[in-house]
């Protein structure tokens, strides 16, 4: 058999100052810090792992229970349960680092003092990532959150405030829920961010008709999966036509058909997540059907593919 994960050719990604080997990167929230996943494959076949987000300090997450299955979907109400960022520079950062794999941890402040706070602390750590995300749009936590995706000021400022602390590369994780994504990248990207994340989970929620009551504990959640792959589509696809910002296209990807869709629709990378949990290789085989189309269709960089349905869609 055809050993496809040897041959890199054509697909390296440049997302401003972040270059990547290949497209295809882990989201938040669902690959942990990589290591509980590397017992399933060799996880450096991957362009990158993104981090669980980490705060200030540790925090203990919403009310059970947190995850429920809907049709096509799941819902989450894990509010940011982590152990903080300082247990991820000493406990797990050596840890991953062996994976052999670029990381970027996540991370989540309430307020701009903390997400600062933060960025101190990644300071110290800057040669052994490629870059920071900043999550500024999660649905299920009470303070900061998505709430920062509700105003471009408020995005601005906490990518200025982190540009001024790292000279990592910077990403910004942006929500579908609000209408003003055009606005929030803008924002991102004049202080200095390198690529936006799109999207996060989306505002959703459940009830258990036998007992009538909500199915999560926090009553409402973040729908992730197939159910939201139409709605990111969009948005990276809105986005992706006014060319703001690098894209990494998130949102129900489970295969590799769906994560070339989301290039063609203009994302220069692709975000797994939901898909972890029910198929733990998925990124690798992503990978490898992504390499197999392109040379189906020969195409010597995946650069090539980016954005062609909004070109095909411009010359009619
Ligand atoms: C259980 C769970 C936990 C998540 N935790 C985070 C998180 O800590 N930070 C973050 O930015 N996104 C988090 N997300 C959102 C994912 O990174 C991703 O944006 C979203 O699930 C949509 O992609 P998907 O449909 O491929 O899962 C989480 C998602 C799930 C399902």
């Amino acid at each position: 058999m055809t050993d496809y994960f040897s041959d890199e050719t054509g697909l390296e990604v440049r997302m401003g100052n972040i270059v990547l080997k290949n497209p295809v990167i882990t989201c938040s929230g669902t690959f942990a810090s990589g290591i509980e996943y590397s017992k399933f494959y060799d996880v450096s076949v991957l362009g990158a792992i993104t981090t669980k987000s980490f705060s200030l300090e540790r925090m203990a997450g919403n009310l059970p229970p947190r995850i429920c299955e809907t049709s096509s979907g799941m819902l989450n109400s894990i509010g940011l349960q982590n152990e903080g960022i300082d247990y991820f520079i000493n406990e797990q950062l050596q840890e991953a680092k062996k994976l052999g794999v670029e990381i970027i941890p996540s991370i989540f402040g309430r307020d701009l003092d903390e997400f600062k706070k933060i960025a101190y602390k990644i300071k110290n750590i800057e040669e052994e990532i490629i870059a920071v995300e900043l999550n500024l749009s999660c649905p299920n936590v009470a303070e900061g959150g998505i709430a920062f995706c509700a105003s471009a000021e408020q995005v601005g400022n906490i990518v200025a405030a982190t540009k001024e602390i790292l000279h990592t590369g910077i990403i910004v994780k942006l929500s579908g829920h609000y209408n003003n994504i055009s606005e929030t990248a803008s924002a991102a990207k004049k202080y200095g961010a390198d690529a936006a994340a799109v999207i996060n989970t989306i505002p959703a929620t459940a009830f258990d008709i036998e007992t009538c009551k909500p199915k999560l504990g926090n009553i409402t959640g973040g729908l992730s999966g197939p159910a939201i792959k139409p709605v990111a589509l969009l948005k990276v696809f809105e986005l992706a036509k006014e060319n703001i910002i690098p894209i990494i296209g998130i949102g129900g990807i489970m295969t590799w058909q769906d994560a070339i869709e989301f290039i063609i629709a203009g994302a220069s990378a692709v975000g797994v997540g939901t898909a972890n949990f029910i198929y733990p290789e998925c990124g690798r085989d992503i990978l490898q059907g992504i390499k197999q189309y392109m040379r189906r269709k020969n195409i010597g960089d995946i650069k090539m593919l980016k954005g062609i349905a909004i070109s095909n869609i411009i010359k009619g």
